[in-house]
């Protein structure tokens, strides 16, 4: 652990320096790769499924539609775009290893493709998608103005931006019972599935440190998205933020 100054940012409760944080986010997404979509099924009670169907169902995908998928890890939410009538879909995830899982785990659909590819530089050119995801990805990323405005700079104009992300509980006594569930028994969890606690550690500390509906909404617009609106799921647990690129 080192002190916290300019040259420094949050790795769950750690500060770290911000050119470490990357090399820290892979080590444990190549740590959990394997066991990452059981442990998903646990530590949410399966409820990551509706939620990532919530945020296909206010996308509404159509057949003229290609997707952007950033951070999209082993595909969840490419594969559900193409289910639900989206053209194509592309991932783009920094980690081999996640991208390994959802490319074999859906071998037999052909319209996805993979990209190992940094949200920070995102290599397609300016107008590309006209729909672009980012699915518990943008929490993980050190420079997440960078990657939003790459987001903003693939998508064509009229294009939409849906993030689904972790937020920030607003029932007090439903927060007792979540903290509890995340801080202590997630973790556990984590270390008996994974044998790696730290990086359930980390995922739940991350959460903690991550910015407010208000505040991504904000940085939505900032960089030059329209419209932007947000919707908390499971009381706030985790919040679907829009915007279009108008
Ligand atoms: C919690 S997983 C989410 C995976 C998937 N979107 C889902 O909803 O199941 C976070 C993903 O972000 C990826 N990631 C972390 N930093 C990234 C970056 N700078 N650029 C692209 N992907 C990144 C990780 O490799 C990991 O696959």
């Amino acid at each position: 652990m080192v002190e916290k100054n300019q040259n420094n940012i949050d790795f769950g409760y750690m500060s770290v320096k911000k050119t470490d944080r990357q090399k820290l986010v892979n080590k444990v997404f190549n740590s959990v790769a394997d066991k990452y979509d059981i442990m998903n099924d646990i530590t949410s009670l399966g409820i990551h499924r509706s939620w990532k169907n919530d945020l296909i169902n206010w996308l509404a995908p159509q057949s003229t539609q290609n997707l952007a998928d950033i951070a999209g890890g082993t595909g969840d939410i490419a594969n559900k775009f193409l289910i639900a009538g989206g053209n194509s879909a592309h991932v783009f995830d920094i980690n081999k290893e996640m991208i390994q899982i959802g490319k074999q785990k859906y071998k037999n659909i052909n319209n996805i493709d993979w990209t190992i590819a940094s949200a920070e530089n995102i290599p397609v050119l300016d107008n590309s998608f006209e729909r672009a995801t980012m699915s518990f990805g943008l929490r993980n990323i050190t420079d997440r103005n960078k990657s939003l405005q790459e987001i903003f700079r693939i998508l064509k104009p009229g294009g939409r931006f849906i993030c689904l992300e972790f937020s920030h509980v607003e029932n007090e006594l439903f927060k007792k019972f979540y903290d509890l569930w995340s801080l202590k028994i997630i973790p556990f969890i984590g270390q008996k599935i994974t044998g790696d606690k730290e990086a359930y550690t980390y995922l739940v500390e991350s959460i903690r440190k991550f910015p407010t509906q208000a505040e991504v909404s904000h940085m939505l617009s900032q960089v030059g998205f329209s419209r932007v609106r947000y919707r908390n799921l499971s009381n706030g647990i985790v919040t679907l933020h829009s915007g279009w690129k108008l």
